[in-house]
């Protein structure tokens, strides 16, 4: 909770958990702590600081947090979180809240954005092919569940979804268990080792480019995304020799893949999540992953992009503490509008831009997206906040985590020089960007 004092200093505190990256959560803290942000806004100055949200004990009856927003990058594996972040949330700025994320997965997303008109690949989700956690359990009895499962033809699905085809969790992430497949036996043989966990059939998509846009808030940075990569760390490089390219999508493209995101986030009420789509040879961009509680946010990963995701992220946060913002209680609180806007689409035959641009109009009321580019430029200090991010990001603070990254992401110290200089000089290529951007060359 933000404190006020008789001279009208407001001070907020937030709360940071992030098991799953280093370099992210080291940077929200150092950056924010570099910018140690004085803004002024409704009358008053609000001072805000970070606390790192640790594992304690507390008093579940009447528990509140000091924090006014929390980033929750962790309570999917540790329930002792997430019982905390529940009781809180209604008087928080919680972000992810796992209310929604529980209950949405992967599956449920194509079926909810297939129905809002997104081009959704066909997919037939299929029943789990072993049932040995269940056989041991005493407390489900095989027969009662057996009889509530039908017969059902592989083949038939096979040729309804058409090869080739990826067979993938209906709950999946980290590429587990995704396997792409020719025909019926391929099919027959991955569906055999797929176990016990419930599948999706999905038409393969013959791309263009693979978008991957992070959005936070109403922010949405698409990113090139390179499928073949051998190795997860190098999948947004854009190929071997190539850090980055720009202007690899139209601006209409561009649009559209922003839009997609930002409406997906609204309608489950996320703040922080990937979305891949893939642009067809057909021009279609097809979203195929789009439910991720916990983005891949990792320095190592990210590369040239880190830097711009870490700021998005303190903008986002710095506005929704000082503005005071809530979100909606309830993920499915702008449900009834979206399909408002579904049923006119469908009944008036709007083109599928005016549809997408009719949800995207709910997206940016949800997330308030004028005021708070507003309060970038004005409240923030626009190119100001830029150049003050800059210095912390060409500082030795910020290599002693690219550092550290490195040395906790790549176990085998005979690799850490070379990585170091590699990320290193992304980095730099970064800065260099950003500097001319900012119209700071020449300037030390
Ligand atoms: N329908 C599809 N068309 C083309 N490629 C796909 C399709 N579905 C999955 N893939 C490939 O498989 C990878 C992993 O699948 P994805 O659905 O993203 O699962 P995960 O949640 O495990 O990341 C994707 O990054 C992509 O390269
Ligand atoms: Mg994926």
């Amino acid at each position: 909770m933000a404190k006020t004092s008789a001279s009208k200093v407001e001070e907020h505190v937030l709360g940071i958990m992030d098991p799953n990256s280093l370099s992210f959560r080291a940077s929200l803290e150092k950056l924010l702590a570099h910018l140690s942000p004085e803004i002024k806004h409704g009358g008053k100055t609000h001072k805000v600081g970070t606390r790192r949200i640790s594992c304690r004990p507390y008093m579940t009856l009447g528990a509140r947090t000091e924090c006014s927003a929390i980033v929750n990058r962790g309570a999917h594996w540790n329930p002792h979180h997430n019982s905390f972040f529940q009781i809180v949330a209604p008087t928080v700025y919680l972000l992810n809240d796992m209310t929604s994320f529980k209950a949405i997965d992967k599956n449920t997303g194509y079926g909810h954005m297939y129905d809002l008109g997104l081009h959704i690949p066909r997919t037939v989700a299929i029943p789990q092919r072993d049932y040995d956690d269940l056989k041991k359990s005493s407390t489900i009895d095989l027969e009662l569940t057996f009889s509530e499962f039908e017969m059902f033809s592989l083949e038939e699905i096979g040729e309804e979804v058409g090869y080739p085809a990826f067979i993938k969790p209906q709950d999946g992430g980290g590429w587990v268990g995704v396997k792409r497949v020719e025909n019926f036996a391929e099919l027959q043989a991955a569906y055999d080792e797929s176990g016990a966990r419930p599948q999706n059939l999905q038409q393969a998509i013959d791309y263009t480019e693979f978008v991957r846009t992070v959005a936070i808030g109403p922010q949405a940075m698409p990113m090139h995304y390179n499928a073949k990569a051998e190795h997860p760390h190098h999948r947004y490089l854009r190929g071997p020799g190539e850090a980055v390219v720009f202007n690899w999508l139209t601006a209409e493209q561009e649009w559209e893949v922003k839009a997609i995101s930002k409406i997906i986030n609204a309608f489950y009420g996320w703040d922080h999540n990937s979305c891949e789509t893939l642009i067809g040879h057909d021009g279609v961009i097809y979203p195929i992953d789009f439910c991720n509680a916990y983005p891949d946010s990792n320095l190592t990963s990210l590369h040239f992009y880190f830097p711009d995701l870490v700021k998005a992220m303190v903008k986002w946060l710095l506005f929704v503490s000082v503005s005071g913002y809530r979100k909606p209680h309830g993920f499915s609180y702008h449900w009834d509008r979206f399909f408002k806007v579904r049923d006119d689409a469908n009944s008036k035959k709007w083109s599928y831009k005016k549809r997408i641009q009719e949800y995207e109009a709910i997206a940016d009321d949800h997330f308030h997206t004028k005021k708070f580019e507003e309060f970038c430029k004005k409240d923030l200090g626009g190119a100001d906040f830029d150049r003050r991010c800059l210095e912390w990001f060409e500082s030795d603070d910020f290599d002693e985590v690219l550092v550290a990254q490195v040395k906790q992401f790549f176990k085998f110290p005979h690799e850490w020089d070379q990585q170091n200089m590699h990320y290193r000089g992304i980095h730099a290529f970064w800065c260099h960007c950003e500097r001319q951007r900012l119209g700071l060359n020449g300037q030390g």
